[in-house]
């Protein structure tokens, strides 16, 4: 019996509102945006690599945690698929153009990385942006960031999004622990992928901004610096997601999402 449930559900989006905030607002939104704007790549990559993976599980039970979590990541990537063609009409065809660039080349990037690294770098490329999803998605839940009337653009699409993160944030660990089991490795090639993750994340917000005519300033709130500490801990040759404690805010919205999803697995 897994604890992952998978939630088929499928979000309306709506217009987005002018992007208009204070300069730390706009630091803290178009990151968001960002991610966004990777998962269309990222995920099919994610599940690529977790298909991959199940040929050299031997554990049943972690089997069937990796097919959940695929099968969440495939509902994730669709939604935001769907968000992101949103997004890009907010701005001009030219923005629109460059923004389809750059996500023409992180395609280019992770087709690549699945045809020709190593099954040990994928799963370390996996658990290395899964470790650090899941330390934002706890803090941003401990700060109040789902609860409702956040105001983010693509609206619950987030707050179902995070709170799977973490309902699933012990798979690509368990993955990198069952077939590589290297601390070191998990650190270096860990904090490598999240590198090359972020730069295009920053390139995506740069895009914007320069389309929006704005230079957002680093977002200093206590949720971002709490963002970097649960970071930090991931760090630890002790980190192991299964032991962390989880606001129950998130129990609260996986019910809520459960209750509202067009198909359950349980
Ligand atoms: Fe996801
Ligand atoms: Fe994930």
């Amino acid at each position: 019996m897994s604890a992952i449930t998978v939630r088929k559900i499928r979000f309306p989006f709506d217009a987005l509102p002018p992007l208009d905030g204070s300069d730390e607002e706009l630091g803290s939104l178009l990151p968001v945006l960002g991610l966004s704007l990777t998962m269309p790549y990222l995920e099919p990559y994610l599940i690529r690599t977790m298909n991959a993976a199940l040929r050299e599980i031997t554990d049943t039970a972690l089997a069937e945690d990796v097919r959940r979590f695929a099968q969440q990541e495939g509902h994730h990537y669709r939604n935001h698929a769907v968000f992101n063609a949103t997004l890009r009409a907010r701005f001009d065809g030219a923005t629109a153009g460059r923004l389809q660039a750059i996500e023409a080349e992180l395609e280019d990037d992770y087709q690549r990385f699945t045809r020709d690294r190593s099954l040990r770098f994928n799963v370390a490329y996996a658990e290395g942006f899964e470790a650090m999803t899941c330390a934002g998605a706890l803090a941003a839940a401990a700060h109040g960031a789902f609860d409702p009337g956040s105001g983010v653009p693509g609206g619950e699409l987030w707050s179902w999004h995070m709170a799977e993160e973490i309902e699933h944030r012990t798979v690509a660990f368990g993955v990198f622990e069952h077939l590589v089991g290297s601390y070191p490795y998990r650190i270096i090639a860990g904090v490598r992928a999240q590198w090359h993750y972020l730069s295009y994340v920053a390139r995506f917000a740069g895009e914007m901004s320069r389309a929006l005519g704005r230079t957002p300033s680093r977002p200093r709130s206590a949720m971002h610096r709490e963002v970097i500490r649960r970071y930090f801990r991931t760090w630890s040759p002790w980190y192991d997601p299964a032991t962390i404690e989880v606001p129950p805010s998130v129990p609260a919205l996986l019910a809520r999402y459960t209750a509202a999803a067009e198909h359950v697995r349980s």
